[in-house]
């Protein structure tokens, strides 16, 4: 088991402020190789914050994450050295808002940083970056351009490369197809697919599109008030009773497929159109 979060709560506090108990008793666990899986959850329902206790960006308030062979804790977390453990690079976050992640005054600097920080000399660590960068659909073009002066597409593309050239053990995305025209969206999740496929990496994203979640994944988690309500296979999350309770849409397949039986007043419930067509088709011979 790569990451073991063991009822892990997160508590934000601040000066004149409320308390916001945005994670509250997450226990789960994420294998080391193989895993697709989706995290999704009405807005401020405690994703982000999350994803940012699995590679040790946030440490619990109370209960434990074990990441690989580290654990954090809010008491070990006081203990500086925890944050030099090479966890973040086993474990790449992409944040949900780019501009947290851009720095460098060039997009292939921007992106070698990180390779090159965890050792691999200038040359070897653009080469990592424009190999990242391509597959993200950014060409040489981008090269020298600012990451501060691009579109909000183009930063989201530039902070993925940035995690994807570190070559992480697992890659846990943000948002990662937000902001992006729909043709950009799945030639994103398209790369991720192809990277978990050939690499057998395990890759976590969080999103709000529920035709990601049947295309791709695996498995998925939903979040409601900071407490993780269901954990398993897409197929059983759209047919549960309360998927609306949790504020989850289906995905625009299972619509259309829902719709047309209830026209054609289908009692078996169909889950392809091959299936419902024949339905139909044997309906009208009657
Ligand atoms: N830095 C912070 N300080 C105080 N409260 C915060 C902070 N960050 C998030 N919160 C609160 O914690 C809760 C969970 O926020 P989080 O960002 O994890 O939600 P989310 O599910 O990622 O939402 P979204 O879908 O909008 O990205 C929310 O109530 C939010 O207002
Ligand atoms: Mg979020």
């Amino acid at each position: 088991m790569a990451i073991r979060l063991h009822t892990v709560s997160h508590t934000y506090t601040a000066i004149n402020q409320p308390a916001v108990h945005a994670l509250k008793d997450v226990t789960l666990t994420i294998d080391a190789t193989d895993e697709f899986i989706a995290l999704v959850g009405e807005t401020g329902s405690g994703k982000s914050t999350l994803v940012q206790h699995l590679n040790a960006l946030m440490a619990p308030t109370s209960g434990t994450a074990e990441l690989f062979d580290v654990t954090i804790s809010a008491e070990s977390f006081k203990d500086k050295s925890i944050k030099k453990t090479p966890i973040r690079k086993r474990i790449g976050l992409v944040f949900q808002f780019p501009e947290y992640q851009l720095f460098e005054e060039s997009v292939l600097k921007d992106v070698a940083f990180a390779p090159k920080n965890f050792g691999l000399s200038q040359a070897d660590a653009e080469e990592k970056a424009k190999h990242a960068l391509s597959l993200v659909g950014l060409d040489d073009t981008y090269y020298a351009r600012s990451p501060f002066h691009l579109s909000g597409g183009e930063k989201k593309r530039v902070s993925i490369a940035g995690i994807l050239a570190m070559e992480p053990d697992i890659l846990v995305l943000d948002e990662p197809t937000s902001g992006l025209d729909p043709q950009s969206q799945k030639m994103l999740m398209d790369v991720f697919e192809s990277i978990q496929r050939t690499t057998h990496i395990s890759i976590v994203f969080i999103t709000h599109d529920m035709n990601w979640v049947e295309a791709y994944a695996k498995r998925v988690l939903v979040m409601q008030s900071g407490e993780l309500v269901f954990d398993g296979a897409p197929d059983a999350l759209f047919n549960h009773p309360e998927l609306s309770v949790w504020k989850m849409d289906l995905p625009d397949r299972k619509k259309v497929l829902n719709y047309l039986q209830s026209q054609f007043k289908l009692q078996t419930p169909m889950d392809d159109f091959t299936q419902l067509l024949n339905a139909i088709n044997g309906e009208g011979d009657q």
